[in-house]
């Protein structure tokens, strides 16, 4: 049977948080946010490894980050975060047909509940895919000034989220072959001309994005920890 392994892109600096730290470093209820993120891959036990990236000149994981047997830490990130996971399955050892997902540093509000629906979802697919969210909002199209151009269809939109679920030979394949660095995972596999499947995900699973984004994960997280130990 295919392994499960993951890989947590961590080697982006957090512009748009403007912090002291890059994000993935910020403390969110006690802990890091990177500890949150690894948390429910190295607690599951269908999960193999968990490989994250680090920026080459990192100096920030060994103050905060967790230890455990199933995590490997690699100073391999690349200039586009494409470039980063590229870098890490080039040293990956595992079979051409073993599922890597990829999941980003800044989404600490996977639960393991969502983590075993995707795995259940995409494990017997031909292609894989990934959490997705439809859309909800109305979507409006802005002029150069921020005024509405025009108000846009939504039905068939979804936001996409991570993990993103391929298997190790076609992904590596994929992401080798990209000109532009995709967005993600599943837009290089799109170019090879296969349709990953949309997985619904949960709002909670949100990218920490902006600095106003920090007091939500904060009080989602320790919601929902609490309600664990009742
Ligand atoms: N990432 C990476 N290597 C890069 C760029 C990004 O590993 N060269 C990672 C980030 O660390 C993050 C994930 O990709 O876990 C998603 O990226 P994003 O949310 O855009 O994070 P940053 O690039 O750090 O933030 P910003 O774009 O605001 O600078
Ligand atoms: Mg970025």
């Amino acid at each position: 049977m295919a392994n499960f392994h993951v890989i947590i892109p961590a080697a982006g600096s957090g512009s748009r948080m403007a912090a002291d730290l890059p994000k993935q470093y910020l403390p969110l209820a006690g802990r890091p946010m990177i500890a949150w993120t690894l948390e429910p891959f190295l607690s599951c036990e269908r999960i193999s490894s968990v490989h994250i990236a680090l920026s080459p000149d990192d100096s920030h994981w060994q103050a905060h980050a967790p230890h455990h047997p199933k995590l490997s830490i690699l100073h391999c990130g690349g200039l586009s975060r494409a470039e980063t996971v590229l870098n890490v399955l080039k040293g990956l050892h595992v079979e051409q047909s073993d599922w890597v997902l990829v999941h980003d540093a800044a989404r600490p509000g996977l639960t393991p509940q969502l983590l075993n629906y995707l795995l259940d979802e995409l494990q017997d697919d031909a292609v894989g895919g990934l959490l997705a969210t439809p859309v909800a909002d109305t979507l409006k199209r802005a002029d150069a000034k921020n005024r509405v151009a025009s108000t846009e269809p939504r039905e068939g939109l979804w936001q996409a989220q991570t993990p993103q679920m391929f298997r190790y030979g076609i992904l590596k394949e994929a992401l080798i072959q990209a000109g532009e660095p995709p967005t993600d995972e599943a837009q290089a596999i799109e170019a090879l001309g296969f349709s990953p499947k949309l997985v619904i995900g949960q709002l909670r699973n949100f990218k920490v994005t902006y600095p106003q984004d920090l007091a939500l994960a904060e009080a989602m997280i320790a919601a929902y920890h609490q309600e664990a130990r009742k």
